[in-house]
């Protein structure tokens, strides 16, 4: 018991002392900056973090749309609207709170220890704390959850502090404004209007910044494919039928080609159509070829459905029933060839016996081979 209750205390000593060292890092970094030896802008830092070097070591994540995915990723994602800086918060007004005033994370710590052990070792937290130049680490709380004197004065009445759950009081708006307050623009163009948006959803339905859930993302689950569960089941269920990409596996995620914060294409695709989407990484199937085959140009879903099939190769349908929707006056057979269906009668060419038309029509997505007008090449 006492050694629980002790906890928080040693935690505030810790984070005391990384506060002292991160001061003495910056001096020293201040003295460097007058050096003639250009620093590593990789390098750790000798003593501690500053909200520069947070800002500078963060993996870039890509969200990117349309165009600037096609080009270099990670070029693209860096030049994409990058959020307002820590030490840009500001104090966001809470509408049904409009004559409070803040009041520190001193104070918040002192009801909400629990809270504060978890949220230190947040990146929006730890950063606060570590240089918001502009409102000071006083402000490390009430930067998202707004000015909380009228809230510590009534603790239980809902409404006088921004909270974020779907039974609080704040609306979600106000919610999703703090976080736009720094992070819109970017992969967050279309938010507004977004079917998600539309539903009621919020920031907070896939982001919880208040703890370290996963690596990246600052995620309310620990992986992104895990957030997108919580609502749609039917669709990860999907990426368990026999023929699927590599999803469960872990080596893909629904952002590969989703933007969840909303896009101009239905339904929130990343890229402007569906076989742009599928381009971006089956780039061979882009073409151009000498021989089109019209439905592949048209859309890739006429064929596969990309969530799951338990047909072969992501097919919505069996061969030859697949191509028998569109196809059915061809110049030879082309119902299921078994002996019957066959025109030379009881004793069929084995080599055709059982056959799909793809034994034949190899080259499905188009072929450009002089000789490959039906695809053989
Ligand atoms: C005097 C003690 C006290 C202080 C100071 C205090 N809180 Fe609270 N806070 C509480 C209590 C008690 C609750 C639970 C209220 C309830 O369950 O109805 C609460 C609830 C909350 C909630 C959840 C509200 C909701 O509607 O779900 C948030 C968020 C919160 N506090 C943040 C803060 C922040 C940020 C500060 C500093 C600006 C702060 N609190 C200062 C006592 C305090
Ligand atoms: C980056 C924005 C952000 C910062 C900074 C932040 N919070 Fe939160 N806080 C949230 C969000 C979002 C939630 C809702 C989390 C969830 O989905 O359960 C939350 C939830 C809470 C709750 C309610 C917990 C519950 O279970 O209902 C309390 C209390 C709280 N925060 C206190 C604090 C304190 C104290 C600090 C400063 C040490 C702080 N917060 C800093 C965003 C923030
Ligand atoms: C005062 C400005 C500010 C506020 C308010 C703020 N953030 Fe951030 N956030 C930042 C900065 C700065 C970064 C780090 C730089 C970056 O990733 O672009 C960041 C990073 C993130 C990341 C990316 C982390 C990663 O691993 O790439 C997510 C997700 C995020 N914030 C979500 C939120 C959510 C949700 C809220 C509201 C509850 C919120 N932020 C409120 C400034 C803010
Ligand atoms: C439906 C789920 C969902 C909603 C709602 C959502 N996000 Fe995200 N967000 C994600 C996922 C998934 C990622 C990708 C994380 C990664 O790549 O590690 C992400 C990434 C981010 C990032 C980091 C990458 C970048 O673009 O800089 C930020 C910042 C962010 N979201 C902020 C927000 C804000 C602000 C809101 C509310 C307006 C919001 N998100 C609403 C799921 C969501
Ligand atoms: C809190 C629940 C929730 C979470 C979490 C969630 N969604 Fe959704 N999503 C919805 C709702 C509600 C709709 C609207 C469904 C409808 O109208 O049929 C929707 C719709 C969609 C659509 C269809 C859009 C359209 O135009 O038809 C896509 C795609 C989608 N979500 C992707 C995602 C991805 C990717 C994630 C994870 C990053 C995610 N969602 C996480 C609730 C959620
Ligand atoms: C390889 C790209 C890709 C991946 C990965 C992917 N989707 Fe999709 N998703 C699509 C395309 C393309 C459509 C359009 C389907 C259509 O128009 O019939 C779609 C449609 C949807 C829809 C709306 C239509 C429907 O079928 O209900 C939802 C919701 C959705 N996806 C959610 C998800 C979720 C959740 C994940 C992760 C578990 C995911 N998607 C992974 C490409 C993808
Ligand atoms: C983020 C990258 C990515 C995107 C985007 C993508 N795929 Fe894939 N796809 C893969 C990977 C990885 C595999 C597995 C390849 C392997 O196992 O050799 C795969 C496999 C496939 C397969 C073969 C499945 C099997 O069972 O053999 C089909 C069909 C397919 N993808 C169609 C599509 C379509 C259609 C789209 C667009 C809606 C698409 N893909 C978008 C990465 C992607
Ligand atoms: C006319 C139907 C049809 C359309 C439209 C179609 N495919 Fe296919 N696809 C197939 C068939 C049939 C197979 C199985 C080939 C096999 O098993 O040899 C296949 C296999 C694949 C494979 C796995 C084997 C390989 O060739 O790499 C990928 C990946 C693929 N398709 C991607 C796409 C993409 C991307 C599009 C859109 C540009 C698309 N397909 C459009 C019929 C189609
Ligand atoms: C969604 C409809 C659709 C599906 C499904 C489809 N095709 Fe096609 N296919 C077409 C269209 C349209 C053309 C172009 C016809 C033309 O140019 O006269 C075509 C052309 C062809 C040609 C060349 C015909 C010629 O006269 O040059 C072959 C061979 C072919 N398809 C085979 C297949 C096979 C095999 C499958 C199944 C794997 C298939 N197709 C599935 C619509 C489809
Ligand atoms: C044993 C090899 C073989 C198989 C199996 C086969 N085809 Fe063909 N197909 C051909 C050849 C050879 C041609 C070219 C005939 C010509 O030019 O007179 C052709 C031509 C076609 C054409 C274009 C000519 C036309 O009639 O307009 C279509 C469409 C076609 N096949 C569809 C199919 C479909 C659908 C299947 C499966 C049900 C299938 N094929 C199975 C060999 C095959």
């Amino acid at each position: 018991m006492r050694a629980i209750s002790l906890f928080p205390a040693v935690v505030l000593c810790a984070a005391l002392s990384a506060g002292a060292m991160l001061l003495g890092a910056r001096d020293v970094q201040a003295q460097q900056a007058g050096g003639s030896a250009a620093p590593d802008p990789h390098a750790a830092p000798a003593g501690g973090l500053s909200q520069s070097d947070i800002a500078r070591m963060l993996p870039a994540t890509d969200m990117g749309a349309g165009a600037a995915r096609a080009g270099n990723t990670h070029q693209a994602s860096m030049s994409d609207s990058p959020a307002t800086p820590f030490d840009a918060a500001s104090i966001p007004a809470n509408p049904l709170a409009p004559n409070a005033d803040a009041i520190g994370a001193k104070s918040c710590v002192a009801c909400h220890a629990q809270e504060n052990v978890q949220a230190s070792h947040t990146l929006h937290v730890a950063s606060f704390r570590a240089g918001a130049a502009n409102t000071g680490p006083q402000a490390a709380c009430e930067s998202c959850h707004g000015p909380g004197s009228g809230h510590a004065k009534d603790p239980t009445a809902p409404g006088l502090i921004i909270a974020f759950t779907h039974d609080a009081k704040t609306s979600p708006q106000v919610q999703a404004g703090v976080c736009l307050s720094c992070h819109a623009g970017g992969a967050r163009q279309h938010w507004i209007g977004s079917i998600h948006q539309n539903r009621g959803l919020s920031c907070t339905d896939c982001h919880n910044p208040m703890a370290r859930l996963s690596p990246e993302g600052v995620l309310a689950k620990s992986s992104i494919n895990e957030v997108c569960a919580t609502c749609h089941q039917d669709i990860r269920a999907k990426f368990n039928r026999r023929s699927h990409m590599p999803l469960p596996e872990g080596q893909m995620a629904c952002t590969d080609c989703h933007n969840p914060h909303g896009s101009i294409t239905r339904p929130l695709l990343k890229t402007d159509t569906v076989n742009e989407t599928c381009y971006t990484c089956h780039a061979e199937k882009r073409g151009p070829f000498l021989f089109e085959h019209a439905p592949v140009r048209q859309n890739c879903l006429n064929c596969h459905d990309v969530h799951g099939s338990n047909q072969q190769t992501l097919l919505v349908a069996p061969i030859p029933m697949l191509c028998q929707q569109c196809h059915t006056m061809t110049r030879h057979p082309n119902d299921l060839q078994s002996a019957a269906n066959l025109g030379t009668g009881p004793f069929p060419d084995e080599r055709l016996m059982g056959r799909g038309c793809l034994s034949c029509h190899a080259n499905i997505h188009g072929s450009n081979n002089p000789s490959g007008p039906k695809f053989h090449k």
